[in-house]
């Protein structure tokens, strides 16, 4: 058994436990940490949700799904050890007598309850009410919100509110699974541990940076929620600003939860506003038609199952993003995002400045500038784009542009790419909420994202057709052009 020093023995209580998250990702999560011998050996796992199925039912959804979502072959012993912390109870979420019973299930004793919220966010406070009414919270109990906190900033306090008439601050653990990837935690590293980044590292060294988090994916199936929230508010006010708020943020005095969040907050509050009177210059929105991914046909967004044809609902969206800070002052951070783009592909590329002369003339006449690329997902790695001498002898010095090229699959040899879900549910385990998302970091993007969707609206801004399988309207290669830039491809 590992040393689980820094946690207790829990009742993790999964509401929404059947839903699609919890089965692609929540239960395979837990399985892996249970693989790890990193959950305390006391702890137990409460399956609830609204159907009536009994344990033996439960048993057999688990083993099928670890068998579809787990790409390991699954280790029988580990799984014995894994099903038999399983517990499952039905609830009526809206009715707060129901959760007497869940009460009943929950063991007595002194074990830390982390109630995950995997439901829609809808219902958040009627789960809160039932807990409060069955006497289910104690200042050691943690809860886990999904995203979308929200549709906006109001929403997202209500939700905010209901929520923590229960549970401080403290205890509240807002989920925003791009900050578990190894990737976006290495920006950290990258940033943090290298003095080549901690001094490169502001407008006096870079011109502008690229965030690009593209999925060949369209919909999957989730018309109904997709179509009211859109890329915008699905990606960019949370991945999106998360990740740039690591990029551009100041080093925190520590990696302690209030030194980090404090520090991104800083930034989400540094960007430019964007209104009806920028939006059109800053932004662009995009709406996928149909087209080809690997060569196979396939529909468009208003042609997909269920759509209604009319939704101008975006599904890409490009920003020309700037943050109001001594560091980035005139540096252009260039968000880029969408469905059904060629490939699943996300990166961030810093471009250095170029030399402010060039005495390579003779091989060279316009000097390619350093350029930083890291490679999020897939084919996670580091890239750093450099000029160097050919080597031989010549009259004149040839030189070219090379690259150093730090890939994690080739670097790390067998290490499993961890999955996001699986570090922060330890994490949760572990009461580090580091990795989490504060309050008032949601709603500071949310006043973000929001002035730019009431702007969209205001000025009848529609999406912008571009083919599925393609790079996104023409318009976002015009919104880097105009400032003399190009999309790395
Ligand atoms: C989710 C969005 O938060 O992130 C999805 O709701 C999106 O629309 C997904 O597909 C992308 O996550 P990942 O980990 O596959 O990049």
């Amino acid at each position: 058994m590992k040393n689980l020093d820094c946690q207790s023995a829990s009742e993790i209580v999964l509401f929404g436990a059947l839903g699609d998250l919890s089965r692609r990702k929540l239960l395979p999560a837990l399985y892996q940490l249970e693989v790890s011998s990193l959950i305390h050996p006391d702890s137990r796992i409460v399956a609830v949700a609204r159907q009536s199925i009994d344990l033996k039912e439960l048993t057999a959804l688990v083993v099928e799904n670890l068998t579809n979502f787990v790409s390991e072959t699954i280790d029988e012993a580990v799984l014995a050890r894994f099903i038999s912390r399983l517990v499952y109870q039905s609830l009526d979420f809206k009715d707060t007598d129901s959760y007497k019973q869940l009460a009943q299930t929950l063991s007595e004793g002194n074990k830390t309850r982390v109630y995950y919220f995997s439901t829609p966010p809808a219902i958040y406070g009627d789960i809160c009410d039932g807990l409060h009414h069955a006497d289910l919270i104690t200042a050691a109990d943690r809860v886990v919100m999904e995203k979308p906190i929200g549709h906006s900033l109001e929403s997202s306090k209500d939700i905010n509110d209901q929520v923590s008439r229960y549970f401080k601050e403290n205890q509240i653990y807002r989920i925003d699974h791009y900050l578990g990837k190894e990737t976006v935690l290495n920006l950290l590293v990258l940033r943090f541990a290298n003095s080549l980044f901690t001094t490169n590292w502001d407008r006096n060294s870079v011109d502008h940076v690229q965030i690009t988090v593209a999925e060949s994916v369209g919909i999957e199936g989730r018309w109904g929620f997709y179509d009211e929230a859109g890329q915008m508010r699905d990606m960019v006010q949370n991945h999106l600003l998360q990740i740039l708020s690591l990029l551009a943020m100041e080093p925190p005095a520590d990696l302690s939860a209030d030194s980090v969040r404090a520090e991104k907050l800083k930034v989400i509050k540094a960007l430019t506003p964007i209104d009806k009177h920028n939006v059109k210059e800053k932004t662009v929105r995009g709406q996928y038609s149909d087209g080809y991914l690997e060569g196979v046909a396939v529909p468009g967004y208003l042609n997909e199952e269920g759509a209604n044809e009319n939704s101008n609902t975006e599904t890409f969206v490009a920003i020309k993003a700037e943050i109001e800070n001594w560091r980035w002052a005139g540096v252009p951070f260039y968000l880029r995002t969408g469905k059904r783009m060629p490939k699943k592909h996300s990166e961030i590329v810093v471009h250095f400045k170029q030399q402010p002369h060039n005495i390579f003339k003779d091989s060279y006449s316009d000097l390619p500038a350093n350029k930083l690329t890291i490679r999020l997902q897939p084919d996670e790695g580091v890239e750093l784009q450099m000029m160097n001498k050919i080597p031989g002898i010549a009259s004149q010095m040839n030189i070219q542009e090379n690259k150093l090229d730090l890939s994690f699959s080739e670097t790390y040899d067998n290490e499993r790419v961890v999955d996001a879900y699986e570090r922060l549910m330890l994490e949760i385990l572990n009461g580090n909420q580091s990795l989490f998302v504060s309050r008032d970091e949601v709603e500071a993007a949310w006043t973000w994202a929001d002035s730019i969707i009431d702007a969209w609206k205001s000025t009848n801004e529609q999406p912008k057709p571009y083919p599925a399988g393609s790079w996104g309207p023409v318009s976002s290669i015009s919104l880097i052009a105009r400032d003399d830039r190009q999309w790395v491809e």
